[in-house]
């Protein structure tokens, strides 16, 4: 008689599910040990990572930044690999971050003296509900906005008890004590009428809040939970993109496995279980294994153990009443999670800028870091044929400094319209916006306004008539595709941290130690949305993996890290 080794299978081949494989086969003598393979329903590996090409630069659709090399174990493996470095053009995204051209809806590039206090105050906000020190390492001329800010951090720290506060509720009400402290403010001049000065710090507020929407995913910074915010945890130091592209460190994760283990096309419709009252499953080969999971082209393979890493998206959808994915269905304490957390949109979009005919000269073709102030959806001064899924985008920018491809990222309904729009539309979408912030003519400034620049626009500013055109679009489509339903998660208000640990529990629940009527981890659960401190990111993916993994390891008594 054989010896039956226990079978796990791993629903998914992105980050989590790879590395959970990857730690089960090195760790030594467990391929021995166990069956393994890892089931994607897609036609390739890397899930929520997909590196690609787009007008000759290597571009990210899904998973761009380490975010943060401190520490982090993407970076590790990135370094080891020499992913680092690479002699072909990619999304380096670096430098310029750091110093926008912010330009007000209408043509009116705004003086960093009128952007960067609203800016510092709004990442200040952010870093209090972080819980981080706010006091500590300031500058002087930082200690200079913090004071004038000093009626707002009054407001903060007299939020005893935030109760159910979102995000989103607390910075308006930041902003509204800025404004308050900033009583009696002078009036601007210039901006042709359009803009009062109240109404341009409420613009590059809105600018920092929509880059916070494609951060954090959630479309409405009105449903994102404060509280959780300062359970997450960053990496310090710098972050950066990976030169030979996120693919690398899957491509090097997997690199382990077998050929064969990891199966593609092969998408799962369903997982029987047995909570209780365990009985005996029977193949046709006389296998027995308590878990039968079934395909989308009707075949089936029995498991021990299954591991799903399918996203929090697939999962809401997987859950709903009659779907009858988890069979028997999901026991309340996890439906319940599931249903509580977060899952948001995020999409990337990238434009390639026909060459300029009349000139070589790299000056004239560099497009700028562009941020966006746009004028508020009640205004009478908007540009009537600005798009609306343009209007909560924060910035357009190059990849790197000279490239023709430009970057937009999206949030929420604006990244849902995008999905469906043709090429054709967003280029118009597009091309009118980006001629509303630069190609007009330049508002003439008064001199007395040291608030605005005087200079030109922009560099492609059209003096000599030349138009932006754009040859080639290509726009990520995370929401609508079935195997993600979205992108990454974050914790909704009336959610919490316990509710991501929970994501983690496996089942059954309570037959850990043994003592109960089936067998022990049947269904366990990896992936971004199971990591309580980490989650919305890859490397709160790779974490998950390794527990999971170690988990397995543990119970079989092998020697797991
Ligand atoms: C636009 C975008 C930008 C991002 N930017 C960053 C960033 O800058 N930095 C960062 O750290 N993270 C970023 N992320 C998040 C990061 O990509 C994810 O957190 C991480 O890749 C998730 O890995 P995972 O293994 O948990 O899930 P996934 O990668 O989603 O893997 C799950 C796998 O399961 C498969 N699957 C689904 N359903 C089935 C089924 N029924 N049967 C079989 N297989 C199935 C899917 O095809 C997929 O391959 C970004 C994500 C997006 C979408
Ligand atoms: C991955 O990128 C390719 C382009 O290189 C694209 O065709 C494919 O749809 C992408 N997949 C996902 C899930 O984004
Ligand atoms: C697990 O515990 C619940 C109550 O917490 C109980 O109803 C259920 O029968 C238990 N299941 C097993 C398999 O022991
Ligand atoms: C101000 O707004 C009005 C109304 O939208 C518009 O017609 C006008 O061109 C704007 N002025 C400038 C200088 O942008
Ligand atoms: C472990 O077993 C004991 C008795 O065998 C039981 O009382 C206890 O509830 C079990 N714990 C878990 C987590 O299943």
């Amino acid at each position: 008689m054989v010896v039956k080794k226990p079978r796990i299978v791993i629903v998914g081949a992105g980050v989590a599910g790879l590395t959970a494989a990857n730690k089960l086969y090195t760790t030594q003598g467990s391929s021995e040990l166990f069956e393994l393979c890892v089931v994607e329903g897609g036609t390739r590996i890397g899930g929520r990572i997909n590196t690609s090409e787009f007008g000759g630069d290597r571009i990210e659709m899904g998973a761009t930044w380490i975010h943060g090399i401190g520490g982090s174990p993407i970076h590790k493996i990135a370094q080891e690999i020499n992913s680092l470095d690479s002699d072909q053009p990619w999304e380096r995204m670096d430098g310029f971050l750091d110093d926008p051209l912010t330009v007000a809806e209408g043509g009116y590039e705004l003086n960093p003296s009128l952007v960067k206090p609203v800016t510092n105050f709004f990442n200040k906000l952010m870093e209090f509900a972080q819980g981080k020190v706010i006091e500590d390492g300031l500058s002087k001329e930082e200690i200079g906005h913090f004071k004038l800010a000093s009626k707002g951090f009054d407001f903060i720290s007299r939020i005893g008890d935030p109760g159910k506060l979102s995000i989103g509720a607390f910075l308006r009400q930041g902003l509204q004590t800025f404004w308050d402290s900033l009583e009696g403010q002078e009036e601007l001049k210039g901006y042709g009428g359009n803009w009062s000065r109240k109404s341009l710090q409420e613009a590059i507020f809105t600018i920092q809040e929509n880059i916070q929407r494609t951060y954090t995913s959630a479309g409405d910074l009105m449903t994102l939970d404060f509280n959780a915010e300062s359970e997450y945890r960053m990496f310090p130091d710098e972050e950066i993109t990976i030169a030979k592209g996120y693919m690398s460190i899957i491509e090097f994760i997997a690199s382990v496995l077998p050929p064969g283990s990891i199966q593609l096309c092969r998408k799962v419709t369903k997982i029987e279980w047995q909570p209780e009252n365990y009985r005996v499953l029977e193949s046709e080969t006389g296998d027995f294994r308590p878990v039968k999971l079934h395909f989308s082209d009707g075949s089936v393979m029995l498991a021990d153990h299954v591991i799903v890493t399918v996203s929090l998206g697939v999962l809401k959808a997987r859950i709903c009443e009659g779907s009858g994915f988890f069979d028997p269905p999901l026991p309340h304490f996890k439906t319940e999670a599931i249903s509580r957390l977060g899952y948001g949109l995020v999409n990337k979009l990238f434009l390639q800028l026909s060459p300029t005919h009349d000139r070589e000269s790299d000056d004239l073709n560099k497009f700028p870091f562009l941020q966006m102030a746009f004028q508020r959806s009640d205004s009478e001064f908007r540009h009537p044929k600005i798009p609306w899924w343009m209007r909560r985008t924060a910035s357009l920018s190059p990849i790197y400094g000279k490239s023709r491809v430009l970057l937009g990222w999206f949030a929420g309904k604006e990244a849902l319209a995008l999905e469906s729009l043709d090429d054709e539309e967003i280029v118009t979408g597009v091309s009118t916006t980006i001629s509303s912030f630069l190609s007009s003519s330049h508002h003439k400034v008064n001199s007395n306004s040291h608030e605005l620049s005087n200079g030109k626009v922009s560099s492609v500013d059209s003096s000599n008539g030349g138009e932006l055109k754009f040859s080639k679009v290509l726009k990520t489509q995370w929401g609508t595709d079935p195997l993600f339903l979205g992108s990454y998660s974050y914790v909704a208000v009336g959610s919490s941290g316990e509710d991501l640990d929970t994501m983690a529990v496996p089942l059954p629940k309570n037959c850990s130690n043994g003592s109960c009527s089936s067998p022990p981890l049947q269904i366990l659960f990896a992936g971004e949305a199971t990591h309580r401190t980490h989650y919305s990111t890859t490397h709160g993916a790779y974490f998950s993996g390794l527990r999971e993994a170690n988990r397995l390891l543990q119970h079989y008594h092998c020697n797991g890290v």
